[in-house]
């Protein structure tokens, strides 16, 4: 009861990624806990960060208490559960992930065609930035690249803040 009330608060508050986290949540593996990761994991960075690593039981633990003291909102029982589905989903051993693919919005194929010619794409979705850092972290990119190209600045910008902005 107390967790579905938990949630239902969540989504009220960041209301306005629900798209994001049912997509986000469809990434990862099926499971108890899997929605309170999707809900409680994505709000500072993605779930890329966790998809992408493995770690034993005391390693979990630690980065889940960690991020709740960073501010993930999880009960203590809820943190349990979630530490739970880590271990089982992403403990040593565990398959590796699934090469995340760009949610599909306009601006996506600029991304890919762009954005992963010096680093791969993964520097580019694991960090949720606000409007304006993704504006000028797009803008540095095209400078060091030394291409001026204002119509594809402001694409890039708006998809990355779609579907990797946070408030
Ligand atoms: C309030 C913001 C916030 C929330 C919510 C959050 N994180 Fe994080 N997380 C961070 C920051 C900031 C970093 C990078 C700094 C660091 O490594 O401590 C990070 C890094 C990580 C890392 C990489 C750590 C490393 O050493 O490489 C993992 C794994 C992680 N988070 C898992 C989670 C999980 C699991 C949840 C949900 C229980 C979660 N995060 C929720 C802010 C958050
Ligand atoms: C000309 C090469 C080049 C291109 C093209 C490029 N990048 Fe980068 N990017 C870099 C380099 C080099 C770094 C590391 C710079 C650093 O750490 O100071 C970097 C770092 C980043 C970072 C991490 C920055 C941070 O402060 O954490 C992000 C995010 C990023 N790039 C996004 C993008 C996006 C989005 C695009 C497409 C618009 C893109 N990059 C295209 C060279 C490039």
């Amino acid at each position: 009861m107390r967790r579905v009330l938990l949630v239902g608060a969540l989504a009220l508050v960041f209301g306005a990624a629900t798209p994001l986290h049912a997509q986000t949540a469809s990434a990862l593996p099926p499971g108890e806990g899997r929605d309170l990761v999707a809900t409680a994991c994505s709000q500072c960075h993605t779930l890329n960060v966790i998809m992408a690593g493995r770690d034993g039981p005391v390693g979990w633990k630690k980065h889940v208490y960690n991020m709740v003291l960073r501010g993930a909102q999880l009960t203590p029982r809820e943190a349990d559960t979630v530490i739970q589905y880590l271990i089982t989903n992403f403990g040593p051993g565990a398959p590796a992930a699934t090469a995340a693919a760009l949610p599909s919005g306009p601006g996506k194929e600029l991304v890919e065609t762009r954005c992963a010619v010096c680093h791969n794409l993964e520097r580019v979705t694991v960090v949720k930035r606000q409007k304006r850092d993704w504006e000028t972290v797009v803008a540095n990119m095209y400078e060091r690249w030394g291409m001026s190209a204002p119509d594809e600045v402001q694409a890039i910008s708006a998809y990355l803040v779609a579907q990797f902005g946070r408030d």
